[in-house]
């Protein structure tokens, strides 16, 4: 942890990731590209989707590698795993140029690792087709892409790279009606924030009909109340970009790859109230 403390905070590495990230928002033309490699269509990040592939193809191998007479399989697993993991790759680094700077330091060594990992297993793949036994390559390969897969695991699960950032503060919403003003006080399309007990809402009413959503965004907690709105009724975050339904908190566009959580909200004798759903 000490040694992934002192990489997050490694400035020595931002001329390397500045121009990488500005090299990937270039590559990563059109809009909707982006939002088919962030996942948006899914519901969750398509990157660890797709990593599934060349981690499955590469384990498997490294098991028939053992086994007496599946020299050919293993071969074959390698083959699909090497094939299997560019559009892992793809999808890992349009992720990565949106997160933090320390994270992205992280993502880099990340990247790295596994960019090593698959060149071995090219390697091997290759020194296996002239009739070598490739193991060491492949078993080398394996061990580097373990780094890799340690280092992913911390930007998820320590640092909630991916993670809905929205989904937390939907349990600290009351789960009792809660007034948070005379339906008077709201203006007809356009976004009000009202705070209840410590979490920020976001509330859009159209007509008498009211709805509200976690304010903060799910994608990496930017505030949405400081965003714009489209003339078809979706937030803009003001941070990367993601855009929300405003009547549903459908996701339209990423990074964000998940919907923005919606409380339940009524208007009870004039006043509107929320609470958790
Ligand atoms: S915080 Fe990244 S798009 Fe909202």
């Amino acid at each position: 942890m000490q040694i992934l403390n002192r990489l997050e905070e490694a400035r020595s590495l931002d001329g390397v990731t500045e121009k990488l990230q500005a090299a990937v928002t270039a590559a990563a033309q059109p809009q909707r590209v982006r939002d088919v490699l962030h996942g948006t269509w899914l519901g969750h990040p398509l990157h660890p989707v797709l990593v599934q592939l060349p981690v499955g193809a590469f384990m498997s191998a490294a098991v028939l590698d053992l086994v007496p007479g599946a020299h050919k399989a293993a071969t074959t697993l390698i083959a699909v795993g090497t094939a299997g993991a560019a559009p892992a790759v793809a999808a890992g680094w349009v992720d990565w140029s949106q997160l933090t700077k320390d994270r992205q330091r992280v993502g880099l060594v990340h990247a790295a690792a596994n960019a090593i990992a698959v060149g071995l297993y090219g390697a091997s793949l290759v020194a296996r087709l002239r009739g070598r036994s490739g193991r060491a390559l492949s078993f080398a390969g394996l061990t580097v892409a373990g780094l890799g897969a340690y280092l992913g695991g911390h930007l998820s699960y320590a640092r909630s790279a991916g993670a809905s950032h929205a989904a937390t503060e939907l349990t600290r919403v009351p789960s009792t009606w809660t007034s948070v003003g005379a339906l008077t006080d709201f203006p007809v399309r356009e976004p009000v924030v009202r705070t209840v007990g410590d979490v920020p809402v976001l509330l859009w009413r159209d007509g008498e009909h009211v709805t509200a959503m976690i304010e903060r965004c799910g994608h990496e907690g930017g505030p949405l109340g400081e965003g714009d709105v489209t003339p078809d009724g979706c937030v803009v975050c003001p941070w990367h970009g993601s855009t929300f339904r405003l009547e549903d908190g459908t996701v339209v566009h990423g990074p964000a790859a998940a919907d923005q959580p919606l409380v339940r909200v009524r208007v009870h004798e004039g006043n509107v109230e929320i609470a958790q759903p």
